[in-house]
């Protein structure tokens, strides 16, 4: 997929076992995941060098994968360990790895030409195990970036939401407060005190987002890339309150059940958003409102982007 060169959040942990085989489609790229005997997980394009089987219909032998056609053997790194007619490895055979780390529960890959920052983004801190996270994925029928500027854009509140959470939203007329770098888009509302905000959104390059509502209580998401026509929303529900050993089970089910429903709102809307891909909708007239969008434009402009 064409996206700036950057480590993007592909997965949750979990969802990786050990001694299984997962395949993926992420940023274009039909991938197959899986662990060494360690643990440690690895990443690799879900096609033989062979003769371009599934690599992903394998097995795992001994810490490396077989394939489902002929048996070759690949190990972590890609080299091709076994060819069962030479009775030996055939190492220069290699299937394309990618660059991957683990952190907070989250599995980023590296995704572009050239080296790779050093700095993987961070999650955010304002959400910790001591909140009762619930959990959801989604999966919307649009590029990236138009789910991410659909998180982006404030304006939208009384209008998608109205019979939701827009019936609480400032007036359009309003502009937040933006702080914008190339790590980061932060907008609130300051308080007529002029204290600092304990309500803002803030969007982290390239794919994380969170709404941290109150000291209690915040939404993340993740915007994993699927291909140019599919994005997977990862949503969690972090609260501190109404923590209730024994129901908080219930309770994160109805959490997940409103935050379904927001997203409805959103998607029915996002997804009539044409052409898909923004930076194909050159003719889009964009108002003061739009700044947040407008700085993300930019960002996808000015990276270097992998085809
Ligand atoms: S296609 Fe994979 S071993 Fe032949
Ligand atoms: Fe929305």
């Amino acid at each position: 997929m064409n996206l700036p060169s950057s480590w993007y959040v592909i997965a949750r942990t979990a969802e990786i076992k050990k001694d299984q085989i997962l395949p993926l489609t992420r940023l274009g790229q039909p991938l197959v995941l899986w662990r060494n005997p360690e643990g440690t997980l690895v990443v690799m394009d879900d096609r033989c060098p062979h003769r371009s089987a599934r690599l992903s219909l394998g097995e795992l032998k001994e810490g490396r994968l077989a394939c489902p056609f002929h048996g070759f053997q690949f190990d972590p790194q890609g080299a091709c360990q076994w060819v069962p007619e030479l009775g030996r490895g055939a190492p220069k055979l290699c299937v394309k790895t990618y660059l991957t780390t683990e952190r907070e529960g989250w599995v980023w890959m590296w995704w572009g030409t050239g080296e790779p920052s050093k700095e993987v983004p961070s999650w955010f801190t304002e959400v910790d195990s001591k909140f009762c996270t619930a959990y959801m994925k989604e999966r919307w029928e649009t590029h990236f970036t138009r789910s991410v500027e659909n998180q982006l854009d404030y304006a939208h509140l009384p209008f998608v939401h109205r019979n939701s959470i827009g019936r609480f939203a400032t007036s359009v007329q309003k502009y937040p407060e933006l702080q914008m770098d190339e790590q980061r888009i932060k907008w609130f509302f300051r308080p007529a005190d002029g204290s600092d905000p304990q309500t803002y959104i803030e969007f982290r390059f390239p794919n994380l987002w969170i709404n941290r509502i109150s000291e209690k209580y915040s939404i993340t998401l993740a915007f994993v890339p699927v291909d140019d026509q599919h994005t997977e929303l990862y949503l969690q529900n972090h609260r501190k309150f109404a923590n209730i050993p024994g129901l908080n089970s219930v309770i994160d089910f109805f959490m997940i059940l409103l935050n379904r429903r927001i997203l409805n709102e959103d998607r029915r809307v996002v997804l009539t958003q044409e052409p898909i891909d923004v930076r194909l909708a050159q003719d889009e007239v964009l108002f003061p409102s739009d700044k947040a969008i407008q700085h993300f434009r930019k960002w996808l402009n000015s990276v270097h982007s992998q085809g």
